[in-house]
C-alpha cells in the first residue's frame, strides 16, 4: 500500500524564516551556514542554527548511536527511525519556536538527507522516509533549501576523521549526490542547486543573493 502524506499544517504566517542545508560529506555546509549566519546578523536579523542530528538534549543522545563507530549492527530502518525521532524532538523544541519568534533558522541537514540517505541511498523508498519524516515534524518544511553539490570523492578528501555514514563505500555516496540533485529537479521552487566546487566565498555570495532576495532585505 502507498503511504499518504500526512496532513500539513498552515504555518504560512509564521514570522520566520527557514533555510536547510544539505549536501554530502565535507561540501562545505557548516562552512556556508557560519557564513550567512555573520552576514545576516550584520544586517540585524536574529539566527538560529541547528545541526542534524542533534539540537536538543535527546537528538545529541541519538546523534551518539547514529554517528558512533561503534553501532556498525544498526538497521537501516533503525537509523531511519532515530533520524525521524531526533528531528521530531528539535522541531517541536527549537525550531517551531524560533520560526514563531521570527527568527531565521539555518539548519545543517533536514529531513531531505533523511530522503536522500536513507530513502534512495539505503535504498528503503524516498515516499515512505519523507512520509515519515513529515509525520515526525508535523509537516515542517523548509522556506529554501540549498544543496551543495560536489563530487563525492573531493567531499570525502575534505573530510579528516570519517564517522560511521561517512566511512560508507564512494558508491553510497555517489547515490547520495544523484539523490539531492533529484530533490532539487522535483522540486525547484524550494531548492537552489549550488555548485560546491567554486570558492567559498563564491558560494556565500550566492546563497546570500537567493536568502536576500527571499527575504526582501
Ligand atoms: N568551497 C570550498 N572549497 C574548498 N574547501 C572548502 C570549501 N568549503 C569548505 N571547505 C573546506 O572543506 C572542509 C569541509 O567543510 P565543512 O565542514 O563546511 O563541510 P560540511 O559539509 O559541513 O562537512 P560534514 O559533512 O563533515 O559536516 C573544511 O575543511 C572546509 O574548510
Ligand atoms: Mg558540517
Amino acid at each position: 500500500m502507498k503511504p499518504t502524506l500526512p496532513q500539513i499544517p498552515d504555518r504560512s504566517a509564521r514570522p520566520g524564516f527557514f533555510v536547510s542545508f544539505e549536501g554530502g560529506e565535507g561540501v562545505g555546509k557548516s562552512t556556508q551556514i557560519q557564513i550567512l549566519k555573520n552576514k545576516l546578523i550584520e544586517l540585524g536579523k536574529s539566527v538560529v542554527t541547528t545541526r542534524e542530528p542533534g539540537g536538543t538534549k535527546a537528538a545529541e543522545a541519538i546523534r551518539a548511536i547514529l554517528l558512533g563507530n561503534e553501532y556498525h549492527q544498526l538497521t537501516d530502518r533503525a537509523e531511519a527511525l532515530l533520524f525521524a525521532a531526533a528531528r521530531a524532538d528539535v522541531v517541536a523544541n527549537v525550531i517551531d519556536p524560533a520560526l514563531a519568534d521570527g527568527n531565521v533558522v539555518l539548519a545543517d541537514r533536514y529531513l531531505d538527507s533523511s530522503v536522500a540517505y536513507q530513502g534512495y541511498a539505503r535504498k528503503l523508498g524516498s515516499e515512505e522516509v519523507k512520509v515519515l519524516s513529515l509525520w515526525a515534524t508535523r509537516g515542517l518544511l523548509p522556506d529554501l533549501t540549498i544543496v551543495l553539490d560536489l563530487d563525492p570523492i573531493i567531499g570525502m578528501n575534505r573530510v579528516s576523521s570519517p564517522d560511521r555514514l561517512e566511512s560508507l563505500e564512494l558508491n553510497f555516496h555517489r547515490l547520495v549526490r544523484n539523490a539531492f540533485r533529484e530533490l532539487a529537479q522535483n522540486e525547484p521552487n524550494r531548492f537552489l542547486l549550488v555548485d560546491a566546487s567554486l570558492d567559498t566565498n563564491e558560494i556565500s555570495n550566492i546563497v546570500f543573493d537567493e536568502v536576500q532576495s527571499r527575504l526582501a532585505l
